[in-house]
């Protein structure tokens, strides 16, 4: 039986220990604030912002709410950022993604202090990442090493093949799992024989945004699976990339989807949110 990874549980341990630590440091008179940033009302950001807010409240971060007209002008959202870049209340800014098509993201994300930067996207924090210097890390990258750290799996000097090699997800996963003396792959979508290289995994990390379309074909008996990916069926469940009935008798532990990744990303979040005031 594969050992089911679950980051519902794990998440709530670290949210546990956080409002523990949030209100150990409102006894010494220091509070956290986040800023959250939404443009427009894309329905799944919608979801995420709520979500990120009620974890705030849960955990005893102040988070203050900037919900903008999907017509907010680049300029407009310039003025919003450098505004809370100055504001010394203000510990994190998270500006939700993706913005409409008509602001440059990456402006906005350079523009950002890396010192608020709670999601790890700024360049800055990104080359810490990969120089091992103290930086933010990206959100469901570092969960994932919360999940298998948390589950004893070891990743030390074992084969890791990441499938996807976005900003958020795949390059800064390769980075720390290389930090964790993993032997590190990147997979895409022009690589070639897929399945011989996911075969010689001990540890895959599929974060490629196709409905279960990792089989069993893909996965050496024993590994260990990671599924980032999350849509819904024919049948409106959610699933994953990984096509979990499937590979799951093949591995010798599992995330499952819901209740695997997803759940990390927040609590990695508030992490970071925690770790502005952190000495
Ligand atoms: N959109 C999807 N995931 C994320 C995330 O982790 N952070 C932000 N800011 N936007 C997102």
């Amino acid at each position: 039986m594969a050992q089911l990874i679950d980051g519902k549980k794990i998440s709530s341990d670290i949210k546990e220990e956080l409002r523990i630590e949030v209100q150990q440091l409102k006894e010494q008179g220091i509070s956290v604030c986040l800023a959250v940033v939404q443009v427009g009302e894309d329905p799944a950001s919608c979801v995420y912002v709520k979500n990120k807010k009620r974890a705030c409240s849960y955990i005893g971060i102040e988070s203050k709410s900037y919900e903008l007209p999907e017509n907010t002008t680049e300029e407009e959202l310039v003025k919003l950022v450098e505004t809370l870049n100055q504001d010394d209340s203000v510990n994190g800014i998270l500006v939700q993604l993706p913005l409409p098509d008509h602001i440059n993201e990456d402006r906005i994300i350079n523009l950002i202090r890396p010192e608020k930067d709670v999601d790890g996207f700024h360049p800055i924090n990104i080359g810490r990442l990969w120089t091992g210097e103290k930086g933010f890390l990206s959100c469901t990258p570092a969960g994932i090493i919360q999940l298998l750290k948390r589950s004893d799996i070891q990743m030390s000097g074992k084969e890791c093949v990441i499938i996807g090699r976005s900003n958020i997800v795949g390059k800064p996963m390769a980075a720390l799992m290389l930090r964790e003396n993993a032997t590190v792959t990147i997979a895409h979508s022009k690589t070639v024989n897929l399945k011989e290289i996911t075969k010689r995994a001990d540890i895959v990390i599929v974060a490629l945004g196709k409905e279960k379309f990792i089989n069993s074909e893909y996965i050496k008996e024993g590994a260990v699976v990671i599924d980032v990916g999350m849509h819904r069926d024919v049948n409106n469940k959610l699933c994953g990339d990984v096509d979990f009935m499937d590979v799951e008798p093949h591995t010798s532990a599992i995330t499952p989807v819901p209740g695997g990744v997803g759940p990390m990303t927040i609590a990695m979040l508030m992490n970071n949110c925690v770790e502005t005031v952190r000495v």
